[in-house]
């Protein structure tokens, strides 16, 4: 033992202690990596089907990201949106939604969800379903434009399977991939290409498959997104004026009235955020360590729940100082909306009498509904697009800030439509 030699006896003990550390901590490393390397995971087991549609399945591949999405489990709560703003319920008279709304929650839900909600909003057909499984894309490329037009019942029957992972990724390569139809063709009509998007493009388009707001166009029933003149609330509104399209006739005040959706991904387009560069995957799909690995969390949820990892990886100014930020923005915007929603019911009740006025002057009637048509799709925009105007507070307030403008225009054109009664 050479070493021995040249060393003072006192140091022999030290070196073997080292040795053995060194050895136990690079063995501690190697069965990590063993264990837990996904890339030697994917060879042993071979491919994932083109067309596998059972996210337990992937997760053979993939037990980590299995593991984070099957804590969508977690997410559980749906209370009634009527509780927060029972205005909500005046406003949708004579639609489904009036009957039963319900906040959403994890996307391991949505067919448990589907099933349990009022069936008066089933009405609308298979349709309903688009979002809903992961499946769907299949079922579209089985029925090709006949899907948009089945029953409710046809489709849902079929479905097993809730959001998984063929939803966002080719099996193959893994990388995110759009599976929704309506999407593809809302670029193409915009004249873009979505096949051209960047990676981090993609981190936000994944998601604009579902958090958008459409509609179901009259005759074929296909499941389309109004962004033709673009994809903000002036536009949308726009687009529907210019085909002169209604989804419904509220009963009460007569006005012919359209419906946004979830339009996150519009409203982010355009805010501090969106234009700093980030992507929802930024904040809502994190980098979680599981054991010695990193990967992007699947839970789908609020980012308040790790803001560590969500927001303070470019944020320095600590939880609670980020956690009181959203909560202000949050805050104000339902403020205004009460605002906003208190008016716009006063609205239809102002045109309700207008209308059992006899001799009521026509025009200005129409004037004031076509106040209320603007000021409702203003209103319902904010309302239904979840976060509650974080993803963009200016044009939530924007926005806002119409709604009431318009509602007040409405009750004192119908007023007006009553004094110049003959
Ligand atoms: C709603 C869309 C969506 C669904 C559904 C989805 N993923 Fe992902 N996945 C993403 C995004 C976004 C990324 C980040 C990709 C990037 O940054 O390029 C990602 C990344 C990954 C990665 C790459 C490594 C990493 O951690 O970034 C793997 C592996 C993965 N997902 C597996 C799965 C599995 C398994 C499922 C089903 C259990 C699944 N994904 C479901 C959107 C999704
Ligand atoms: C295939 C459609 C689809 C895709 C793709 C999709 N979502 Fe969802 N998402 C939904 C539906 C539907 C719900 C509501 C589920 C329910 O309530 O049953 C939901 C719920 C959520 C929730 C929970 C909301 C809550 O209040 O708890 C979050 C957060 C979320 N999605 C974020 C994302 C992000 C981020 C992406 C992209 C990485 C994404 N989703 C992609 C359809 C989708
Ligand atoms: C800068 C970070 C950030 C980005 C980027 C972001 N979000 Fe959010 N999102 C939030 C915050 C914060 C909330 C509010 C959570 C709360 O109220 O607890 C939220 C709420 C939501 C909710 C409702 C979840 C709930 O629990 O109420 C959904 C759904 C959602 N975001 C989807 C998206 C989609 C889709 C995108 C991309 C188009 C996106 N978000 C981009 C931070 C972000
Ligand atoms: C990838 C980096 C990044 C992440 C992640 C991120 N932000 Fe930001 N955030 C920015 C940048 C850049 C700005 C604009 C410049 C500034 O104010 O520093 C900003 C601005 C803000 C603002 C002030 C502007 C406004 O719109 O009111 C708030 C509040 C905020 N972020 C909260 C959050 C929260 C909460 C999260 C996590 C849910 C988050 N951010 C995640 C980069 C990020």
């Amino acid at each position: 033992m050479p070493v021995k030699r040249y060393l003072p006896k006192k140091y022999s003990g030290v070196i073997i202690l080292t040795a053995v550390v060194i050895i136990t901590v690079l063995g501690a490393a190697a069965y990590q990596f063993f264990t837990n390397n996904q890339e030697l995971q994917v060879e042993r087991l071979g491919k994932i089907d083109a067309n596998e549609v059972d996210p337990a399945v992937w997760g053979q591949y993939y037990p980590l990201h299995y593991q984070t999405y099957l804590q969508n489990q977690e997410n559980t709560e749906k209370p009634s949106h009527f509780e927060t703003k029972p205005y909500m319920e005046v406003l949708y008279a004579g639609l489904g939604y009036a009957n039963e709304f319900n906040e959403p929650r994890g996307h391991v839900y949505t067919l448990e969800d589907i099933r349990a909600i009022d069936p008066s909003r089933y009405k609308v057909g298979a349709s309903c379903n688009t979002c809903k499984s992961t499946q769907i894309p299949g079922l579209i490329e089985k029925y090709g434009d006949e899907y948009y037009t089945m029953s409710f019942e046809q489709i849902n029957s079929q479905l097993e399977h809730p959001i998984g992972c063929l939803d966002c990724h080719n099996p193959e390569t893994m990388e995110l991939r759009i599976s929704r139809p309506a999407l593809i063709e809302a670029f193409e009509r915009q004249g873009k290409d979505i096949s051209k998007a960047t990676r981090q493009e993609m981190r936000s388009l994944v998601c604009a498959q579902c958090h958008v707001t459409y509609y179901f166009l009259p005759g074929t029933k296909k499941v389309t997104f109004p962004w033709d003149n673009g994809v903000k609330a002036d536009q949308i509104l726009e687009y529907y004026d210019q085909k002169d399209f209604s989804e419904w006739t509220h009963p009460e005040a007569g006005t012919g009235l359209v419906k946004p959706r979830h339009a996150e991904y519009e409203i982010f387009l355009g805010s501090t955020h969106e234009s700093a560069g980030l992507a929802c995957a930024d904040c809502h799909m994190p980098y979680m360590k599981i054991g010695n690995t990193k990967v992007s969390s699947h839970y789908w949820t609020s980012p308040l729940k790790n803001i560590e990892q969500s927001c303070g990886v470019c944020h320095r100014e600590g939880n609670a100082w980020l956690e009181s930020r959203v909560r202000d923005i949050q805050d104000k915007t339902k403020e205004l909306q009460d605002i906003a929603g208190e008016a716009m019911v006063k609205a239809v009740e102002q045109l309700g009498l207008a209308r059992q006025t006899e001799g009521v002057d026509k025009e200005l009637l129409a004037k004031a509904q076509e106040m209320h048509r603007k000021g409702q799709w203003y209103l319902d925009y904010v309302m239904v697009t979840n976060g509650y105007g974080f993803h963009n507070p200016t044009e939530s307030m924007n926005n806002l800030g119409k709604a009431i403008d318009y509602a007040h225009q409405a009750i004192q054109l119908a007023k007006d439509a009553m004094d110049k009664a003959n």
